[in-house]
């Protein structure tokens, strides 16, 4: 209730004023505590919503999709609105953001009316310039390099079912996408072991798997990357994958088809990971083409419980760059 006093929880406050007025526009914007911090408070939040009913009155958050969306607008606005703001939603997939006035003049209104600035593009340079020129943060919604919000709720999703992923066998196949790289950053953050399977030429960027390794060592886990699919997910304890052809690719689908083919996830693949392994998905996925009905209909796929997270954990993002994780009922 409103009325009811908010008390400060000693163990969250430090972290939520470290991170209040921050940008999430790559998940390395984030130190591993702050990735762990954020999580823990998404359970917490998932745990006991009416916690948190009022932690941000009156915010109003802006989204500028210059995709399509399903699941992040959805998420974004049920986070925000049971939260107590509210959520203004802009298409921009007619035109690109910053074609009609300069990118900066846009942070510059933007941040006289609103708390928070939610934006899916093409280019991550339209992400990185308005955190840049915006005094309000501003969050990667997906971008052609990154999906930061997408990992930090598959990551919950993981803890949930395994508890600390320290020392846990991640494996990706497939393209080496925007997803991809957030989660291989991730799962470096969180101590995670990330093998990633993908073909040749469809390896994640140099410089993110680069910085990866580099978190790695410090996590103590190991990042691999192979061609070989079967390589890739033997003793895994979950498998992912993602689309072969990302939105702004869609031209290189034909060229792409039969190149993934045999990154197909399927109950022949599955049955090389452990026998307790989940199998996840980003969605929206690709029936029968980089996954079967079978695997992401079947007792291991957590495809579902990915998609819900997606608004604990925006919750919980939002809640510490907005300064609401501090107040608790
Ligand atoms: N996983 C995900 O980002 O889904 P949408 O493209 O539907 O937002
Ligand atoms: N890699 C996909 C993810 C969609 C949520 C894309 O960028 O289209």
């Amino acid at each position: 209730m409103a009325s009811k006093a908010f008390a400060v929880l000693e163990q969250e406050a430090g972290l939520a004023a470290s991170l209040t007025g921050r940008d999430l526009c790559s998940i390395t914007d984030l130190t591993p505590a702050e990735v762990a911090g954020i999580l823990e408070l998404a359970h917490k939040v998932k745990a006991k919503p009416s916690d948190y009913r009022h932690a941000l009155d009156a915010k109003q958050m802006v989204m500028f999709f210059e995709k399509s969306s399903l699941r992040t607008r959805l998420t974004f606005e049920a986070a925000i609105n049971t939260v107590g703001g509210s959520a203004i939603f802009v298409d921009q997939t007619q035109s690109p953001l910053g074609e009609r006035e300069s990118l900066g003049d846009i942070a510059r209104n933007l941040e006289r009316w609103v708390s928070l600035i939610v934006l899916r593009t093409y280019a991550h340079e339209t992400i990185t310039e308005m955190a840049q020129y915006a005094s309000v943060p501003v969050i990667n919604a997906l971008s052609d390099l990154e999906h930061p919000c997408q990992a930090l709720a598959d990551f919950m999703t993981l803890e949930e079912r395994f508890g600390s992923l320290k020392g846990f066998r991640f494996a990706y196949v497939g393209d080496g996408n925007n997803v991809c790289h957030s989660l291989m950053l991730t799962a470096a953050q969180l101590g995670a072991h990330c093998t990633i399977g993908t073909p040749k030429n469809y390896a994640p960027k140099a410089d993110i798997v680069a910085q990866a390794r580099a978190i790695a060592n410090i996590t103590g886990s190991d990042i691999t990357l192979v061609n070989d699919p079967v390589a890739a997910v033997t003793g895994a304890d979950a498998i992912y994958t993602d689309v072969c052809t990302s939105m702004g690719f869609e031209h290189e689908a034909t060229k792409r088809a039969p190149i993934f083919k045999s990154y197909q996830v399927n109950e022949t693949l599955m049955a090389y990971a452990a026998p307790h392994a989940v199998f996840m998905h980003c969605l929206p996925a690709h029936r029968n083409a980089e996954v079967t009905d079978a695997v992401l209909d079947g007792p291991q796929s957590v495809v579902f419980d990915q998609a819900e997270n997606r608004m604990h954990a925006q919750k919980a993002l939002m809640l510490m760059l907005l300064g609401g994780a501090k107040q608790v009922k």
